[in-house]
């Protein structure tokens, strides 16, 4: 695996790559990140994986002093999953100066759910994403549903700004219990780590309540949430909504999903399932 850490670098390689896949990440890699990088190499000749973690995408009392980075153990599972090329660029190179430019995601889109929680934080992911575009020119890049509204947004940008890199969205990965794999689960104290996978499992039985024919959606939301709290967690949403577009379902006939963001100690997961 070649590693490159200036943009100049990169783009020299591109240039033989044939048809590139970008997988984007901001490191601390587990098999959710993994999985998507085997993906991309079935779909392209090449795949390029980058590690950045991006202050933009960070609030201001956020986690980006002390989000968890493993260069080491990263690139050797990058180089066992066969990736050929990584970018990891330092701040210096993505940042020389305060970026002053924003790729600003459609109000109604990135001011609900995740965008409501944390102000800015879609814009920070859609600039720098838009920048490994630039600077990787993929064919298609991967993401994953875990951050569902993450992928609406971007498939949204690239739509709307023509954009040639195809957006590809994959299933979640999780651990046996359920729990979505995460790099912050790094941060849930062993009880914790007990606890955590009551938020899938909240979100299985309303997805399956629904899938058996209930449409009281705000009644069903109200009982998941409540449990959660009972057992000390503090959501910040839990709700159905249709995939299209993450409002409020109007009609009968739309596919849904339901998505949650919730609290645990001091740690924030967030999960969701297409019902
Ligand atoms: P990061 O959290 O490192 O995630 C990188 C990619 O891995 C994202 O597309 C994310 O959805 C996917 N991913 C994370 N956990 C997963 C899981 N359990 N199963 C499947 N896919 C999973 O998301 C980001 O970084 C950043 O916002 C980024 C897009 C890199 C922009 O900075």
């Amino acid at each position: 695996m070649q590693i490159h850490t200036a943009i100049a670098s990169l783009r020299a390689a591109r240039a033989q790559a044939g048809r590139v896949a970008l997988v984007p990440t901001m490191g601390n890699l587990h098999d959710g990140h993994i999985a998507l990088m085997r993906e991309a190499a079935k779909r392209a000749d090449t795949v390029v994986a980058s590690i950045f973690v991006n202050r933009l995408q960070f609030g201001p009392g956020e986690d980006f002093g002390k989000y968890p980075r493993t260069p080491e153990a990263d690139r050797e599972k990058l180089e066992a999953a066969g990736v050929a090329h990584l970018f990891a660029p330092d701040e210096a190179v993505m940042y020389p100066r305060p970026q002053g430019y924003h790729i600003v995601p459609a109000t109604g889109q990135a001011d609900i759910l995740e965008g409501a929680c944390r102000p800015g934080h879609f814009r920070g992911v859609a600039t720098v994403v838009l920048k490994l575009f630039n600077i990787v020119a993929p064919d298609l890049a991967l993401f994953g549903k875990k951050d569902y509204q993450q992928v609406m947004v971007l498939a949204d940008m690239a739509r709307e700004l023509a954009l040639s890199t195809e957006i590809v969205a994959q299933d979640t990965i999780r651990a046996a219990d359920g729990l979505a794999l995460s790099s912050r689960n790094k941060y849930l104290s062993p009880a914790e780590r007990a606890e955590a996978p009551r938020l899938y499992r909240q979100l299985a039985v309303l997805a399956d309540a629904v899938r058996a024919g209930a449409r009281n959606y705000t009644a069903l939301e109200a009982a998941a949430i409540e449990e959660l709290q009972r057992h000390g967690w503090q959501p910040d949403y839990l709700t159905v909504r249709r995939r299209i577009d993450l409002q409020t379902p109007q009609r009968t006939d739309e596919a849904l999903v339901v998505l949650a963001a919730a609290r645990l100690g001091t740690t924030r997961l967030i999960d969701n399932i297409e019902i």
